[in-house]
């Protein structure tokens, strides 16, 4: 029996039972590919149901406040996804009347839709026969032909696709795209793939070489960049009610867009000393009262290490120079603000 036949009757067995797996919507296909793009299965599939339940049609996923979907997308990351979600959206009800392509070549042209992106949904919802290939696939196909090659280059990411394409089925091709991937977060895993009794082991160069430890091959791993966050959490008492100051952040760095506490950010997390100085640079009239430091937080990103500390200032009177980006909240509505997850957590466990 060919790979393929003998990959698609373990996926038959095996598959994943995953809630977008009971539809061939491209609105909804879509949507589960982006979420779960650089994301955990087991974490999308709530933001998916969340997504579908909300959003009945492509039309009212672009009429939608781009704050409510920021919002809705929190905790999930890479929020450009989130943005690009939204535009392309709006690119399908103003280019397209609301009817979702199917096509590869009209798919590759929405925004955030890349090329595995637009195969998968080719595949899946048009039956048409173009490899998808994600990190799951680039594993499998890596170790089953022994491709000792970068797996981070472009030119490997075309020899996989070719091989892909030799073995994509035209039958079924958007099962077959699938099966390649469970095959490789169930069986074929990064640590410990199940080689004893795999149904492909007889096909798999690998390990036929012992090289199924060594595979993929990863070079020049670029070094990840350490940063220091010192979040300044300024809270005033006006009246009843309790405020504190926010701001939104930029688009060039992390976190495009997203709302934060006002920040320091440094060569090492600062002492309260070095605090309270870097606070009355920054609001010479601020008079601060009880000061107290969270614990230090470690929040990986793909190409940074943040190392953050949530630094609570009661002020005693209200500063009147204050930069201009801040906005003055009361605590309880920053529910209402999308925030970096790593934010949230802290509020979660310490603050509130
Ligand atoms: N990861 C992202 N999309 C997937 C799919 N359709 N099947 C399996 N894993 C996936
Ligand atoms: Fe992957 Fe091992 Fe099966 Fe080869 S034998 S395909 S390395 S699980």
């Amino acid at each position: 029996m060919s790979i393929t036949k003998k990959l698609i009757t373990w996926y038959s067995k095996n598959k994943r039972d995953l809630p977008w797996r009971e539809t061939t919507d491209p609105f909804k296909i879509w949507l589960s590919e982006i979420i779960m793009q650089q994301t955990r299965i087991e974490q999308g599939t709530s933001y998916y149901l969340k997504f579908v339940d909300e959003f009945a049609s492509v039309e009212e996923l672009a009429i939608a406040p781009e704050d409510k979907i920021m919002r809705m997308w929190q905790g999930l990351g890479y929020y450009s996804r989130a943005r690009n979600l939204h535009a392309a959206a709006r690119q399908i009800k103003n280019q397209y009347e609301g009817q979702f392509p199917v096509s590869y070549k009209e798919l590759i042209k929405l925004k955030g839709v890349g090329d595995y992106t637009a195969a998968a949904i080719a595949s899946i919802t048009n039956n048409e026969a173009v490899p998808a290939v994600d990190g799951n696939v680039k594993r499998v196909i890596a170790r089953l032909f022994d491709i000792r090659d970068d797996i981070s280059t472009a030119k490997t990411y075309n020899t996989i696709k070719n091989i892909s394409a030799q073995l994509i089925t035209k039958d079924d091709p958007g099962t077959f795209n699938q099966a390649l991937m469970d095959f490789g977060a169930l069986r074929c895993t990064p640590k410990n793939p199940k080689c004893t009794d795999c149904p492909l082991s007889e096909h798999c160069l690998a390990m036929q070489s012992g090289m199924v430890q060594e595979l993929p091959v990863k070079y020049n791993r670029t070094k990840k960049k350490y940063r220091y966050f010192n979040f300044l959490i300024l809270e005033l008492k006006n009246g009843k009610q309790d405020f504190f100051y926010i701001l939104q952040r930029t688009e060039k760095d992390i976190w495009n867009r997203l709302f934060q506490f006002p920040l320091i950010e440094s060569e090492q997390l600062l002492k309260e000393n070095a605090l309270i100085k870097e606070l009355s640079k920054r609001i010479p009239d601020a008079e601060a009262g009880e000061l107290t430091i969270s614990r230090q937080y470690k929040h990986l990103l793909s190409h940074q290490i943040i190392f953050a500390q949530f630094i609570r200032i009661r002020l005693k009177n209200e500063p009147q120079k204050i930069p201009s980006q801040w906005i003055k909240i009361p605590k309880h509505k920053i529910v209402d603000y999308g925030i970096p997850r790593l934010i949230d957590q802290y509020l979660k466990t310490e603050y509130f």
